[in-house]
């Protein structure tokens, strides 16, 4: 270990050098040490940390310890920070910082929990663990509906809406970037567990979208739970990113995932259909003559929701598009409800 990355070791795991848990690691080092911190610049700290990671095996070494050095000088990546700030020493208040996050990293926390905030879609969402954290392909779900209602008649979308219901809204991804991008939609979200209804009327305030939202509690499985939905509908679209992962497919997710985030709005059950079909037998009730179904989905799932839809002509609605994620595979549906 080179000169600078012993003192950086000292410092941060005391004169041993400790490389078990990180729980009780040497804070109490910076008193003996307090002339040494200066020399350390981010550059070298995001260096050692990466290794550190590296030897115990964390994923994503290296971006972790960016993210977490970047979000200690106040940037959000690494690359944004101003150049003087690489090679400028950290202060000792900065250094016990990025100690205590990256001690977390060490235990599996995701980077998105340790930061406590994730962007999605260019917007800066608070993140809470065990409130799901929203992923990239999201992103593409959302795309397409927004594709979709750009093409709609001009007037139907000028005048007011869409009026979108979402549900599982977790955090709020989906429906606040939807609600950003159509400044004349509305949006009832809804979510089964209290944290995420709160989370996503958190971030909702913090965006300013506040107005355009209704945030209710609500499982979508409970007897009778559309007549709730009634009062505030009929909506055009239906948007989803249910829990879809296959029940037996769970113990193959990463510690990070199992340890940290709520495994209810993972677990779609044996063929991970679960919820999918509860939406599915809900939507037909609260939406418009044509209005459309927005699913994220696992790649066996097209299949599967087409033949489960044969099989159940009275709720009127057909599979009428697959779209492929940015790897090629299909992970994205549009179901739409036809005339009776
Ligand atoms: C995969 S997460 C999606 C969260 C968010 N929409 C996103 O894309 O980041 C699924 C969400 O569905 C919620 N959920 C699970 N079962 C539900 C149910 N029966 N009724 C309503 N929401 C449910 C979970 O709490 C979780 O927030």
């Amino acid at each position: 270990m080179k000169l600078w990355g012993r003192i950086l070791w000292t410092l941060l795991c005391g004169p041993g050098g400790r490389r078990g848990a990180p729980q009780g690691w040497g804070l109490n080092s910076w008193k003996s040490h307090s002339s040494l911190p200066g020399m350390l610049s981010a550059t070298r700290v995001v260096r050692h940390w990466t290794q550190v990671f590296e030897e115990r095996g964390i994923p994503e070494a290296q971006e972790s310890s960016e993210y977490i050095v970047a979000h200690v000088l106040g940037a959000k990546t690494f690359q944004s920070l101003k150049p003087v700030l690489w090679t400028e020493p950290l202060t000792p208040k900065q250094l016990q910082c990025i100690q205590e996050l990256c001690s977390r990293r060490l235990q599996r926390m995701p980077v998105q929990y340790i930061l406590g905030e994730w962007d999605f879609r260019g917007l800066t969402l608070k993140m809470v663990p065990p409130v799901f954290i929203p992923r990239p392909e999201t992103e593409e779900l959302v795309e397409w509906v927004l594709e979709e209602v750009v093409q709609r008649p001009p007037a139907l979308v000028a005048q007011s809406g869409p009026l979108i219901l979402e549900v599982g809204c977790g955090s709020g991804a989906i429906a606040l970037s939807l609600l950003s991008q159509l400044p004349q939609s509305r949006v009832i979200a809804v979510d089964k567990e209290e944290a995420a209804v709160s989370l996503t009327r958190e971030n909702a305030q913090r965006l300013q979208l506040q107005e355009r939202i209704r945030i209710l509690p609500l499982d979508v499985t409970s007897e009778g739970c559309w007549t709730h939905l009634l009062p505030w509908g009929p909506v055009d679209l239906v948007v989803s990113n249910p829990p879809y992962v296959f029940h037996k497919d769970m113990g193959q997710l990463a510690p990070e995932i199992c340890s940290y985030e709520d495994l209810v709005a993972l677990d779609g059950g044996e063929e991970g259909m679960d919820i999918i079909t509860h939406i599915l037998t809900l939507a037909p009730r609260l939406l418009n003559a044509s209005g459309s179904i927005f699913l994220e989905v696992d790649t066996r799932h097209p299949e599967l929701v087409s033949s489960w839809l044969q099989s159940r002509p009275d709720l009127h609605l057909s599979l009428v598009a697959v779209r492929k994620d940015f790897c090629g595979r299909p992970r994205f549906l549009h179901v739409q409800k036809s005339a009776p």
